[in-house]
């Protein structure tokens, strides 16, 4: 039986779907619908509107030349607030779509117990029990639920300050500053993960797709679920035939890369 917030994101996915196009070429994989990634980028917009005006407006000494982007100081002062409320705002339907794939399960404990590994790129595939999103995925999305309703409740202390009193405001600076700053590390190491370290990746929030050998590397629960295949065996074929690749082309024989190899 499904909720209401799930026929509510259907339709708004088959609606979205309607305004653009996800094509799916042979090897590849269906990964974000038109409606996800609509939500992701606007989503990305007002943060770093958000953050740009908030720097300019925090450290007017260091980032003052980004004032005249948003028509001078008094106007940046203005606007900041609109963004970060356009950032929430938006982010609450992602939060509305995303909420049923990022529910916490015993596989994400064990990627979490898991990280070293992860972070030292010892495995050249994830844990078979890795499925749409992995264990860290989970974390950031709900780092990120946490942080936007810390910078929502202190930036209301800040923007109605004659209505909830200097104490409140003061505790609002403070804390708006400490979420602010764990939500730009987060949202680096975010970036850093989807583009420079998983080659591939970016392309699940651009053109909405993947290949099939990302799946079966990064997320196999996944692509075991979505195409009933068997990701290791799969991963081994795949890495077979790279080797017989090289030896009948004579390239010397190297740790072949699965992703490469789809
Ligand atoms: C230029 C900046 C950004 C890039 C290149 C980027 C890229 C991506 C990509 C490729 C994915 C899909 C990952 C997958 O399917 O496994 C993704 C997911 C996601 N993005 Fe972004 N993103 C950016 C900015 C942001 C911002 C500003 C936020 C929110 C403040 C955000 C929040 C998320 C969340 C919560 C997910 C799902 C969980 C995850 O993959 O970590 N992203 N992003």
């Amino acid at each position: 039986m499904s909720t209401s917030v799930e026929e509510l994101d259907e339709s708004a996915r088959r609606g979205f779907g309607r305004l653009g196009r996800t094509v799916v070429h042979e090897g590849e994989l269906l990964r974000h619908p038109v409606y996800t990634r609509f939500l992701h980028w606007t989503v990305a917009i007002f943060f770093f509107l958000a953050l740009l005006s908030g720097l300019a407006i925090y450290s007017p000494w260091l980032f003052h030349w980004l004032t005249p982007l948003f028509g001078g100081g008094a106007m940046t002062r203005l606007l900041h607030p609109w963004f970060g409320l356009a950032f929430v705002i938006v982010y609450c339907f992602q939060f509305l779509n995303w909420l049923a794939l990022m529910r916490w399960t015993e596989g994400d404990r064990k990627w979490v117990r898991r990280l070293r590994e992860y972070i030292a790129g010892e495995s050249s595939t994830e844990p078979e029990y890795v499925g749409f999103f992995n264990g860290g995925q989970k974390i950031q999305f709900w780092e990120i639920i946490f942080g936007a309703g810390l910078l929502l409740i202190t930036g209301l202390f800040m923007w109605f300050a004659e209505l909830f009193g200097r104490f409140l405001v003061a505790i609002g600076y403070v804390l708006h500053d400490i979420a602010a700053l764990i939500m730009l590390f987060g949202i680096w190491i975010h970036i850093y993960l989807s583009t420079i370290a998983q080659p591939g990746t970016l392309q699940s929030m651009t053109r909405g797709v993947v290949t099939r050998s990302w799946a079966w590397t990064h997320h196999p629960a996944w692509y075991r679920d979505t195409t009933g295949r068997d990701p290791g065996k799969d991963y081994n074929e795949a890495v077979d035939r790279e080797s017989r690749r090289r030896t009948e082309s004579g390239t010397p024989r190297a740790q072949p890369k699965p992703d490469e190899s789809a």
